[in-house]
């Protein structure tokens, strides 16, 4: 494999591919669906502002959440454009429902997707950067019910990433084999390798969390984050940084280290949950980070290793360089 800057993301994947002996073309060919995707939205998400495309379309998702225009528009682009290729036997979207069933003209493929079509929707209308997260895993055999495909633990994930609209386009993703960055340039329509086997430091010196949740947390959260901002023996208190996009917060925090943490909150104290959701956002992410040496865990459980219940299941998530998050974890615990 060739790890130059400003190979093709299209070479870099069929030279991935042929290192994988009996590999079909499979999951190549659906990588390459779902960066034609990722284009479209970039390109609808560069002309924000210039066409009817911010805004809201005055619904709410399954989640209570207002929907963007954007939101959907993302959304349609990927179900019209992946549900055909006859690559995938399920798929699963944050802003939908239910499970989008593969219709039966088109053929059934071996793999399942999971995406957030459009995350960080409240930046949209502020120009900020936004992103798109993707979480392809296999059908197993003999599971005739492609939605029991749906509620795998992540760690059975066969590739995962996100794709960024920020100052430029990029897309981040792993196989399993590295995780690999890649830069849409425009003058050509390619995505151009710009950091092959990207390694997240050991520590940072950011912490990426909402702290107007703060008196929501449980102790064990309100210390980890009192510490990390006060003044130790040989360190400076982190800086904060968040921008309420994950994609982006987490992208950060790959290339800088540090955590990013949404964690449980108890606004409704009878049911303390995180925000983020596990199969779209949680599972990749954690996914990815972990391919580049850092950790994911819910505080108390490694987010990869949790069987899903349900498909918009939420979970708390402290994710990046191992040091933060392992001091997440004894702070939860009280052991420090
Ligand atoms: P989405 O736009 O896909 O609904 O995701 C929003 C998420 C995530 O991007 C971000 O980390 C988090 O919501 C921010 O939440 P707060 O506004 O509560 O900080
Ligand atoms: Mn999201
Ligand atoms: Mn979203």
């Amino acid at each position: 494999m060739s790890e130059a800057v400003g190979t093709t993301l299209s070479k870099f994947i069929a030279d991935e591919q042929k290192k994988s002996p009996g590999a079909t073309g499979d999951l190549s060919g659906l990588l390459s669906a779902l960066i034609t995707c990722a284009k479209i939205i970039s390109r609808e998400v560069n002309k924000a502002g210039l066409v009817e495309i911010l805004g809201l379309t005055g619904r709410r998702n399954i989640q209570g959440e207002a929907v963007m225009k954007l939101d959907t528009f993302s959304n349609e682009t990927l179900i019209k454009n992946l549900s055909h290729t006859g690559h995938l036997c399920i798929m699963a979207s944050e802003e939908n429902a239910d499970p989008i069933l593969i219709p039966g003209e088109y053929p059934r493929g071996k793999y399942v997707l999971c995406f957030d079509p459009l995350d960080g929707s409240s930046n949209i209308d502020a120009n900020a950067p936004i992103g798109t997260i993707f979480s392809v895993q296999r059908c197993p055999e003999g599971v005739d019910n492609p939605v029991e495909a749906l509620l795998q633990a992540g760690k059975h994930q066969v590739c995962a990433g996100y794709f960024l609209y920020g100052s430029s386009t990029l897309m981040v993703y792993s196989t399993g084999n590295g995780v690999h960055m890649f830069t849409l340039d425009p003058s050509v329509g390619e995505f151009l390798l710009s950091k092959a086997n990207v390694r997240i430091p050991e520590s940072g010196k950011y912490y990426s969390v909402n702290e107007g949740n703060y008196n929501y947390w449980e102790p064990g959260v309100q210390r980890y984050v009192d510490f990390l901002k006060s003044p130790a023996e040989n360190r400076k208190p982190y800086s904060t940084r968040y921008i309420g996009s994950l994609v982006a917060d987490f992208h950060r925090t790959l290339c800088y280290g540090g955590v990013f943490a949404y964690p449980a909150d108890f606004k409704d104290p009878a049911k303390p949950t995180g925000k983020l959701r596990l199969l779209y956002e949680a599972s990749p992410l954690a996914f990815v980070c972990e391919h580049a040496g850092g950790s994911a865990s819910t505080g108390r459980e490694r987010i990869l290793d949790i069987q899903p219940h349900e498909l918009h299941q939420r979970v708390p998530l402290f994710l990046g360089s191992k040091r933060e998050v392992e001091w997440a974890k004894k702070f939860i615990a009280g052991q420090m």
